[in-house]
């Protein structure tokens, strides 16, 4: 199991509907989460634009700043 699957159990248990991942890096845990709302934070992401693009058009209310 991998830890995005442990994370995604707890919002899906608690019904959570916002999800904050303080360093995000290459946003391999931050972008498979389904939640309705996403807030990603680093002050050096190390994603392509690409990337972002391409999980947002699956999650439309993903936020990295
Ligand atoms: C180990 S990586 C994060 C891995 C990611 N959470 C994952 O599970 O794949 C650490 C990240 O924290 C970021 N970072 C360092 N200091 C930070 C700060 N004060 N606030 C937010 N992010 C920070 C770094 O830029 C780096 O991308």
């Amino acid at each position: 199991m991998f830890r995005t699957d442990v994370i995604q159990k707890i919002i899906d248990k608690k019904k959570a509907l916002r999800y904050l991942e303080i360093g995000v890096n290459n946003g391999d845990s931050f972008f498979p989460i389904e939640i309705a709302q996403k807030v990603g934070v680093d002050p050096s992401f190390a994603f392509s634009q690409e990337r972002k693009l391409e999980w947002a058009s699956k999650n439309p209310c993903d936020r990295t700043v």
